[in-house]
């Protein structure tokens, strides 16, 4: 088979072309080589690849950043997928696209299934919710996967960052009123792949088992790390005011993996434990 892996030099990217990499001829393509938001590019390379699967890792996902610039988050999260996916669609090729947590308020009192509505409040969200759209309306053959609080050995993230503050003996502030699925990159890309050969279709939910808040998730981290004596304090999230509203529970239920028969994400501990000894302990 032969993929075709966009935003191939992202966190997530880097991972599925490892992924792929050994049972598949891989290509990957990222900025500036193939722009999404530039739709004849998308048909020209998309084409000149002929691929089975085009693989969408490519997005704007600074998620301050997009309250700041809503027109790029929209044309990059949003009509940029649509692009692939009718340059996927008119190669012939099944498109595999990630969404988001964030496209749900975070309002609910239990984790969030497949089948609930959307009901995004930050840019961010709304611009991936787009994405999603575009994709099921221009891709007949498409995988969503909904994947939250990513991490992985390229590229910054939660993880990464609040190790290396404790390392450089800065007190710790951590918001303890969000909740969320952390996932493991290497671990998302590897159940791609098996929901790929498996021939799934539609949209799934795709997170490491179990949820925590960022508190928790910075605490364990540094356990994990074996540091001690750092000062780390839980906070709401208003003491830290941002640009974009985050969700206060987005955990996603891996509901239809389940229902389907196929083993679930392992738990976020077991991932984040092994991610931190594998690569951030020094
Ligand atoms: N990170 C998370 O916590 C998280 C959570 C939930 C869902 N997701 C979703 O998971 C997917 C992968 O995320 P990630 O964290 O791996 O993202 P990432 O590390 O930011 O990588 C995204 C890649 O896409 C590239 N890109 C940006 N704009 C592009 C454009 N116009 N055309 C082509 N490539 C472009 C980026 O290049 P530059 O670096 O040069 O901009 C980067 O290489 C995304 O769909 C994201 O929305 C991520």
């Amino acid at each position: 088979m032969k993929v075709l892996v966009v935003g191939a030099r992202g966190m997530l990217g880097m991972e599925l072309v490892e992924a792929f990499g050994p049972h598949h001829d891989v290509a990957g393509l990222d900025l500036p080589d193939l722009d999404i938001t530039d739709e004849a590019s998308c048909l020209e390379l998309v084409r000149a690849a002929a691929p089975d699967l085009v693989v969408n890792a490519a997005a704007f996902t600074l998620v301050d950043e997009c309250e700041n610039r809503p027109e790029d988050a929209f044309r990059v999260n949003g009509y940029g997928a649509g692009h692939l996916a009718r340059a996927a669609a008119a190669a012939g090729a099944l498109l595999v696209h990630y969404s988001t947590d964030y496209v749900f308020s975070g309002r609910a009192a239990r984790a969030y299934v497949e089948e609930d509505a959307p009901d995004p409040e930050s840019v961010y969200g709304r611009s991936k919710l787009l994405g999603e759209t575009l994709v099921r309306k221009h891709a007949p053959e498409h995988l969503v996967l909904r994947i939250s609080w990513l991490f992985g050995p390229h590229g910054k993230n939660f993880i990464r960052t609040i190790l290396g503050a404790a390392r450089r003996g800065e007190a710790l502030r951590v918001v303890d009123d969000q909740t969320g699925s952390p996932t493991y990159a290497r671990d998302a890309a590897a159940l791609t792949v098996t929901l790929v050969r498996s021939g799934c279709r539609g949209v799934y939910h795709a997170t490491n088992g179990g949820s925590c808040s960022w508190y928790e998730l910075a605490r364990r981290s540094l356990e994990w790390a074996g540091i001690t004596g750092v000062s780390l304090a839980p906070v709401p999230t208003s003491a830290f005011p941002r640009p974009a509203p985050r969700p206060a529970n987005s955990t996603l239920d891996n509901a239809r993996l389940r229902r389907e028969g196929f083993t679930p994400l392992r738990p976020w501990q077991e991932a984040a434990r092994e991610y931190i000894e594998n690569y951030l302990n020094q």
